[in-house]
C-alpha cells in the first residue's frame, strides 16, 4: 500500500525516521545489554575479538565503509570492508581473532552467502550478520545476529536497509567499544543521546525536499555527474553515484575529493555537474578546497553542507544545508539527500523507479 506516496523509493526514504528508531529501540531503552542486541553469548565472543572484516555487495557494501571507520575510531579495532565476490575468490590470510561481519538487507545475495560460508571453510567462527529479513540465508548461517528494523523494502533501489545498517554498525562499534573498555559509562551516554537525536534530524533532512527538487530539474538532461567525499561521506558520495546510476540511468562516479587532482579532474568543465558532500566536520576545509579546484575549471558544483559550515559557495555555486552537523553519525542524515536528488532525477526522466531496468531485488545468481 502506497498511502499519500507515488513509489516505493518515495515511501520508504520518508520512513526512515520511523525505521531508524525502530532499529534503535533495544539499544536505546534499557541498560545496552551486549547479548540482548546481538545474540545469546554474544558479550563472551565478541570480547575475542581483535579484529573486523565487513562483507556485503552494492549499497550494504557502502554501509560497511563507514562502519569500518566507526568501528576504528569508537571500538580502536582495525577493521576492513570488501566486497563478498571478491573477498571469496581471493587468497586471503584467516585469522581466528577476526570478526566475520555481512551485512545484507534480503539475506539471501548470494555473492555474501558464498562469502560467508567461504570465511567459514577457512576456519572463521566469529560471523555476526546484519540484516532486514529475519528468516533467511545469511542470518541462519551466522553465530550472532541483529535484525535492522527497516520493515520490507519493495523499491530495488536500497534506501531505508542503508540508513539502518548505519546505525546497527554504529551500535556495533559501541559495543565493541565498550567491551574494549575504550567507550566508559559517561561516552555511552553521549552516544546515546546522539542517537536518540537522529530520528528527528532525519526527519529535517527530508524537509529539504523542495530543494533538491530544483536541482533534480537542472539534472535530468545531463549524460554525466561526479560526486565527491571524503572520509566518513565518501561513502555517501559512492551512494549517490549508485542511485543515481540506477534509477534515472545517468552515469555518475564517485571519488573521495583528495583523488581529483590524481585523474578526474580532467573531465571536469562547464557541463559537468558536480556533488559534494561538504558537512562541517574536521575535513571541511579539505573539502573546500577541492570545491576551489572544481569551481576554478567552470565546474557546476551542488553542495550538500551543514547549516554551520557557513558555507556560501560564491557565483554559480548551488548550496543546500543540512541542519546541524551531526558528527560521527553526519553519514546518516547525508544520505537522505542523495537518496532524494535521484528520486527526482528519475521521476523527471520518467523511468521506472521501483523497477529499474535489468536489476533484481535479491541477487540469488552469481
Ligand atoms: C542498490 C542496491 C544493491 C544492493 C545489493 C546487496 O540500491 O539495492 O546494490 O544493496 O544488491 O543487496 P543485499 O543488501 O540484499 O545483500
Amino acid at each position: 500500500d502506497l498511502g499519500p506516496y507515488r513509489h516505493f523509493m518515495q515511501k520508504e526514504i520518508y520512513e526512515q525516521p520511523r525505521a531508524v528508531a525502530d532499529t534503535l529501540e533495544a539499544a536505546l531503552d534499557g541498560d545496552f545489554s551486549i547479548d540482548q542486541l546481538w545474540g545469546k553469548g554474544a558479550a563472551e565472543r565478541l570480547q575475542e575479538i581483535d579484529r573486523v572484516l565487513l562483507l556485503a555487495s552494492g549499497t550494504s557494501h557502502y554501509a560497511s565503509l563507514v562502519g569500518r571507520q566507526w568501528i576504528e575510531s569508537i571500538a580502536g579495532i582495525p577493521a576492513a570492508a570488501e566486497l563478498g565476490h571478491e573477498y571469496r575468490y581471493r587468497e586471503s590470510i584467516p585469522d581466528p581473532r577476526q570478526l566475520i561481519v555481512t551485512l545484507s538487507q534480503s539475506g539471501e545475495t548470494l555473492d555474501t552467502y558464498e562469502a560467508l560460508r567461504h570465511a567459514q571453510t577457512l576456519g572463521h567462527l566469529h560471523t555476526l550478520s546484519i540484516c532486514n529479513v529475519a528468516e533467511s540465508a545469511i542470518p541462519r548461517a551466522s553465530a550472532l545476529r541483529f535484525l535492522t528494523r527497516a520493515g520490507p523494502e519493495i523499491g530495488v533501489a536500497s534506501t531505508k536497509a542503508f540508513t539502518t545498517q548505519l546505525v546497527a554498525l554504529y551500535l556495533l562499534a559501541l559495543s565493541l567499544g565498550v567491551l574494549r573498555g575504550r567507550v566508559d559509562a559517561t561516552a555511552l551516554h553521549t552516544h546515546r543521546e546522539a542517537l536518540r537525536q537522529l530520528p528527528g534530524s532525519l526527519q529535517q533532512a527530508l524537509n529539504l525536499e523542495p530543494q533538491i527538487q530544483l536541482w533534480a530539474n537542472r539534472f535530468a538532461d545531463k549524460e554525466h555527474a561526479l560526486f565527491l567525499g571524503r572520509g566518513l561521506h565518501y561513502p555517501i558520495a559512492l551512494e549517490g553515484a549508485l542511485k543515481l546510476k540506477e534509477i534515472s540511468y545517468i552515469h555518475a562516479e564517485a571519488y573521495p575529493a583528495g583523488e581529483l587532482k590524481h585523474g578526474p579532474l580532467a573531465l571536469v568543465d562547464r557541463q559537468m555537474p558536480v556533488v559534494v558532500i561538504a558537512a562541517n566536520d574536521q575535513l571541511f576545509e579539505k573539502v573546500a578546497a577541492n570545491m576551489q579546484e572544481v569551481h576554478a575549471r567552470g565546474g557546476q558544483l551542488y553542495v550538500f553542507t551543514d547549516l554551520d559550515s557557513h558555507y556560501e559557495g560564491g557565483e554559480g555555486v548551488h548550496v543546500i544545508r543540512l541542519p546541524r552537523h551531526a558528527g560521527l553519525l553526519s553519514p546518516v542524515l547525508h544520505a537522505i539527500p542523495v537518496q532524494l536528488l535521484a528520486y527526482h532525477a528519475a521521476l523527471v526522466k520518467g523511468t521506472d523507479v521501483d523497477r529499474p531496468r535489468n536489476l533484481a531485488k535479491a541477487v540469488t545468481v552469481e
